[in-house]
């Protein structure tokens, strides 16, 4: 009964359409303003807040229970999010992700059952080298999501572009994302390789996490 008036009530969500059909077209999805100005300002500050209270740890290679820290591949510093937490800024974060998982689930089958998010800042200098979320032994990752939260007159000279790979006809493909703030980047995390350029001037700020099967 429950199962029939769920479909009763479903309501096609044409952004959630896009990314849908971006994700099955070419591995990945960009939504500019998938956050509003005033959520991005509230998560930077929370961001900020945390950082200031030194609960940033150096980003380790591995998962949130094996860690091991290789500067020469990531220099970020991360601190995971708890869904529980009361701070308004999150529980807004979390119920958008909800609604969207919830919509996946429904729409592609896709059994996602967990989900894991970090803040994350890339002091100047900072980068990500090339990589595939998977490599961090939890091949349950399936999609990748990051948003950026970096101020309003970010400039593009300042770096931290998302570069992604794609082969295409044996050729490979490059294409290099700015993080704006308030844009979203989902990917398919076992098949899109991935760089996050260094961060030439001020502090490239984000969420990044990703929605996981079983
Ligand atoms: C990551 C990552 C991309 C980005 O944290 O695994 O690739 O644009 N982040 O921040
Ligand atoms: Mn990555």
């Amino acid at each position: 009964m429950d199962e029939l008036f769920d479909q009763l009530d479903f309501v096609e969500n044409p952004l959630y359409e896009t990314i849908i059909n971006d994700l099955l077209e070419q591995q990945y999805s960009v939504v500019d303003a998938f956050f509003s100005s005033e959520e991005v300002e509230r998560l930077r500050n929370s961001l900020l807040e945390k950082y200031e209270e030194d609960r940033f740890k150096k980003a380790a290679i591995g998962n949130k229970f094996e860690e091991q820290i290789e500067r020469s591949i990531r220099g970020d510093f991360v601190l995971w999010m708890d869904e529980q937490s009361t701070n308004p800024a999150e529980q807004l974060f979390f119920s958008k992700i909800n609604h969207l998982v919830h919509y996946l689930n429904k729409t592609c089958f896709l059994g996602i059952l967990h989900k894991e998010f970090h803040y994350a800042l890339y002091p100047k200098g900072t980068f990500y080298k090339r990589h595939l979320d998977t490599f961090q032994n939890d091949d349950r990752r399936k999609l990748s999501f990051v948003c950026y939260l970096n101020d309003t007159n970010w400039k593009n000279e300042n770096g931290g572009e998302l570069t992604i790979y794609q082969q295409k006809n044996g050729v490979e493909e490059v294409k290099s994302l700015y993080p704006l703030p308030g844009r979203v980047v989902i990917f398919e995390s076992q098949v899109l390789e991935h760089e996050v350029k260094p961060v030439l001037a001020s502090e490239r700020l984000s969420i990044t996490g990703w929605l996981k099967t079983r």
